[in-house]
């Protein structure tokens, strides 16, 4: 199950990757925004986000103007790895060595059959573990370190 989300400025792109996933029979929670009225990207990064870490869903897609604020708002919460990207390389790596959990995408940045081959590459690569998985327990490691400010 996959959590999504996105701000007023993706709602129609959110609509158009629903759509998608649909016809891919992939399941998915949908946590909002429900329309193209101005709010707030943090809500939306920090709901998928809080879906993904307390495992309720598998991974998360989130979209904004750029993917930049929402991936931010996400990677506040512990445990999530978001990547914003706009490219196939990048996602597949991103899941390769990063194991990252969220996907981020930019309604203004990229067109949606770009967003599908992204989500497609992302969705379908995994982590390689070994000496990648220590560096992500470094990562963890630094948000252990910095939890109490
Ligand atoms: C909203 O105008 C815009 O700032 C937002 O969608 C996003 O691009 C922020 O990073």
């Amino acid at each position: 199950m996959l959590a999504i989300g996105s701000d007023h400025a993706a709602f129609r792109f959110k609509e158009e990757v629903k759509a998608y996933l649909d016809e891919k029979g992939i399941e998915y929670k949908d946590l909002g925004c429900f329309s193209t009225e101005r709010t707030d990207y943090p809500i939306y990064g920090e709901k998928v986000a809080n879906a993904v870490a307390s495992g309720e869903c598998e991974k998360g897609l989130l979209f904004c103007g750029t993917g930049v604020g929402i991936s931010l708002a996400a990677n506040k919460v512990p445990g999530i790895r978001a990547v914003v990207c706009s490219d196939c390389y990048t996602a597949a790596l991103s899941r390769r060595h990063n194991d990252t959990n969220i996907l981020a995408l930019g309604a203004r940045v990229v067109g949606i059959d770009l967003a599908k081959m992204i989500i497609d590459t992302w969705l379908n690569a995994e982590f390689e573990g070994g000496r990648h998985a220590d560096r992500v327990a470094m990562i963890n490691a630094i948000e252990t370190k910095n939890s109490s400010h």
